[in-house]
């Protein structure tokens, strides 16, 4: 069974009660939160309190994507907002383990994401440690960007990782121009959950798009 989790990033920020709504008509399961500081990003978008009032009105999982420095200076906050997953960059970590328990001990998800211009060897220590790899398939920053294709195999190489891990293993994620063309795709590399911004909310009919990707498994 393929997780979707739409990227509000690329939604309707007038109206995020419908964007919430169409979700649940959709049945996805989660909710993908970008977070930028304009300092490890060059964007600024959302804070906790936006993940407060987007978890006051809804039952989806909030998957959220930190991009920002310092990470641990925010966990604790975005956790009290009701995110159920956290994100971190490994490039933002100083002492990778301490974030990923600090997560836990919030009783949050711990997940960790690396930019394409990053190494793969550079988490390979940590994939044990995590619920959640989300491989970037575009830079880190903003929505609508194409994807990389020389990601595809890094999806796989990740898929290897962690195969090898007996018990526990972490879900691949992967983030970043996933679209229904290339869904398919993404999805034989070895990915569990799909995040997707403007390959839902930029289409006619987000609701109908998100159940075509859902249909995908
Ligand atoms: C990019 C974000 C993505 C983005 C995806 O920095 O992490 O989650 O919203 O948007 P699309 O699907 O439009 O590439
Ligand atoms: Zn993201």
């Amino acid at each position: 069974m393929i997780k979707l989790s739409p990227s509000i990033l690329a939604a309707d920020f007038s109206n995020l009660s419908n964007v919430v709504n169409q979700c649940k008509q959709a049945k996805v399961s989660m909710i993908h939160i970008d977070v930028m500081d304009g300092h490890f990003v060059p964007n600024i978008t959302m804070g906790p309190i936006v993940v407060k009032g987007i978890r006051s009105i809804a039952e989806q999982k909030l998957d959220v994507h930190l991009m920002i420095e310092k990470p641990e200076k925010y966990i604790k906050s975005f956790a009290e907002s009701g995110a159920d997953i956290i994100t971190v960059h490994i490039e933002t970590c100083e002492d990778p383990n301490s974030v990923f328990n600090q997560i836990k001990d919030e009783g949050v998800s711990a997940g960790i994401t690396l930019c394409p211009s990053t190494s793969l060897e550079k988490i390979e220590d940590y994939i044990d440690s995590v619920d959640l790899i989300l491989v970037m398939s575009v830079e880190p920053g903003f929505g609508g960007q194409t994807f990389l294709p020389e990601m595809m195999s890094r999806i796989s190489e990740v898929k290897e990782l962690v195969q090898r891990i007996e018990k526990n293993r972490p879900e691949i994620s992967v983030d970043g121009d996933v679209k229904l063309e290339n869904a398919k795709e993404v999805l034989a590399a070895g990915a569990d959950i799909l995040v997707s911004g403007t390959g839902i909310f930029g289409t006619l009919d987000p609701v109908k798009t998100m159940r075509k990707f859902l249909a995908f498994g």
